[in-house]
Formats: C-alpha cells, sequence, structure tokens
C-alpha cells in the first residue's frame, strides 16, 4: 500500500541567516514544516529559538536566504495580511496586554488584530468562538476578572486561546510552559496533546528547553544550538540521548514512558 501524499507545507527556510552586527543569531537553516505536522524546537538559552519564532510569524525578514510561510515568500507579501494567519503566543507578547484588561477581551480582541478591546462591536460568531475556546482551555470562569489578576498558568492558557481565536494554520508557542508549577505543566501538557491530535488543528511548533514538556502526539523535533541546526525531523528520530546532549553541550540520559521522555544528566 502506498503512503499518503505529504500535505503542503506550511514554512518553509533554505539557506537563512540572520545576522546582527558581526553575531549570527541563525546561520544556514533549512526546515520545512507541513500542514499535518506538529514540532518541538530545543535548545539551550540564546540558541535562536526565539529568532526563529519571530521568521516564521513574519515579524523578522531573514539577512539571507528564503523564508516561505503559507505560500508567500516574505518580502514579497504584505505581513499584516499574513500575522492574522499565525497565532503567536510569547513572553513578550504577553507583555503588551494591559493587566486591567477583561481577560475574556482578550481572547475575542485577537480576531480583530488588537490587543485589548477598543470600540469593536464583536459579532456574536465571535463572541461564541471566544466562549468555546475559553471552555476548552479552561479559562472560562475567568472571563470577567482583569487579565492581571490571573496566575500565570491561567495566563498562559488564555493567550492561547487568544492565538487561536482567528482560527491559525500555524499555531507559535514560545515557551508556554515556563513559570508554570507541575501541575499547571501536566495540565498544558495534556491541553496541547489534545490539540496535537484535532484533525483540523493548525500546525503548531512548541519552543521548550525540557523534554518533559514535549505533548504526546507531536510528531517532529528540531534541534538547534548557537543559530545552527544541529538535527530536524522525525520526533523518534531527533530526540535522543546522542542529539540532546550535543545541542545543550552536556552528556544526558533519556528514558521515554507512556509517550512522555525525561532527560537527565548521564552518570
Ligand atoms: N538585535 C540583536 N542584536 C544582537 N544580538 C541579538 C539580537 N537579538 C538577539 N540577539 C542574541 O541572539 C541570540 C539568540 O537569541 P534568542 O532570543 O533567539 O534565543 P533563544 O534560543 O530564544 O533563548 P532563550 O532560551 O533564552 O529564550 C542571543 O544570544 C541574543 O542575545
Ligand atoms: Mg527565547
Amino acid at each position: 500500500m502506498s503512503s499518503p501524499a505529504p500535505s503542503e507545507p506550511v514554512l518553509e527556510l533554505r539557506g537563512v541567516d540572520v545576522v546582527r552586527g558581526q553575531t549570527h543569531l541563525l546561520r544556514g537553516v533549512d526546515w520545512t514544516v507541513r500542514a499535518d505536522e506538529r514540532w518541538v524546537l530545543l535548545g539551550p538559552n540564546g540558541a535562536g529559538k526565539t529568532t526563529l519564532l519571530q521568521l516564521v510569524s513574519a515579524h523578522m525578514h531573514p539577512t539571507r536566504g528564503e523564508v516561505r510561510l503559507l505560500g508567500e515568500t516574505l518580502g514579497a507579501v504584505d505581513v499584516f495580511e499574513l500575522r492574522p494567519r499565525i497565532g503567536l503566543t510569547s513572553a513578550a507578547l504577553a507583555q503588551r496586554i494591559a493587566p486591567a484588561e477583561r481577560t475574556g477581551d482578550v481572547v475575542v480582541s485577537a480576531g480583530y488584530a488588537v490587543v485589548g478591546r477598543w470600540r469593536e462591536r464583536y459579532d456574536i460568531a465571535d463572541l461564541t468562538r471566544a466562549a468555546m475556546l475559553m471552555r476548552q482551555w479552561g479559562v472560562d470562569g475567568f472571563a470577567n476578572r482583569p487579565f492581571g489578576t490571573l496566575s500565570e498558568g491561567e495566563r498562559k492558557r488564555v493567550q492561547i486561546a487568544r492565538a487561536l481565536m482567528p482560527d491559525p494554520e500555524l499555531l507559535l508557542l514560545d515557551e508556554p510552559g515556563a513559570g508554570l508549577d507541575l501541575a499547571g505543566r501536566e495540565d498544558l501538557v495534556a491541553r496541547l496533546s489534545d490539540l496535537a491530535g484535532y484533525l483540523y488543528a493548525p500546525a503548531q511548533v512548541l519552543v521548550t528547553h525540557h523534554v518533559e514538556e514535549i505533548p504526546p502526539g507531536y510528531t517532529h523535533a528540531l534541534l538547534l544550538r548557537s543559530g545552527e541546526v544541529v538535527d530536524a525531523g522525525p520526533l523518534e528520530r531527533v530526540v535522543t540521548a546522542e542529539g540532546l546532549s550535543q545541542t545543550f553541550g552536556l552528556p544526558l540520559s533519556l528514558d521515554r514512558a507512556d509517550g512522555r521522555f525525561t532527560a537527565r544528566r548521564a552518570s
């Protein structure tokens, strides 16, 4: 029996460099993500993970090389048309949300490409979708609370609901597990695992430092070190003790049970 045809690429990077002054933030990056893939992006502090997400969320241009997003080439497309098709969560974006903003408005206003509610009249379809997403991410009880009063874990889930609001074709999550306690992390991993399994979910790229945060159902991994790709491909092949040791510059041993990974220093 022949295998099914691969789905459409949602992002394609060829020979991408990002240079600032004398420093290469990214060097020679080749990477393809297809619509039905869920990627984890692993690498130490300063590896270039956030820089890579800036590129693939159409917030930065490469110094050299080609970036194609959702069938368009960066540099030859209006980024303001592209950005609503890409959901992004990051610490930097979270800081732009006013603490006094009503949490329900933080979610629903995403469809209007503004942070916070201004004077729009949201239509009933948007309000219904926002309510559904808030339920799905376990934050429906906070709709009337100011965003600034939520815990870190609750805020992370609100941001993901917000990022999903415009029904993006690509979802980019920059360290959504940072700052969460054990229960919060496990809750997030389970919800991301559910999302990974939905047939009509967007392609996903999750940035993390911790293999414990890889949700079951994720399919691919990219290992990044000092701006260069150490390895990229199917999760089983790429997430190994050898690959992680090389990426993090430390001998590591790796265990896998029930679809979850744990890593520790090799003895
Ligand atoms: N405008 C800039 N000029 C010079 N260096 C920069 C600039 N922006 C980022 N860098 C450097 O590029 C490197 C990669 O940064 P980036 O934020 O992409 O790393 P990261 O992998 O996301 O790290 P972390 O895990 O700590 O979030 C860092 O060393 C950072 O200091
Ligand atoms: Mg980062």
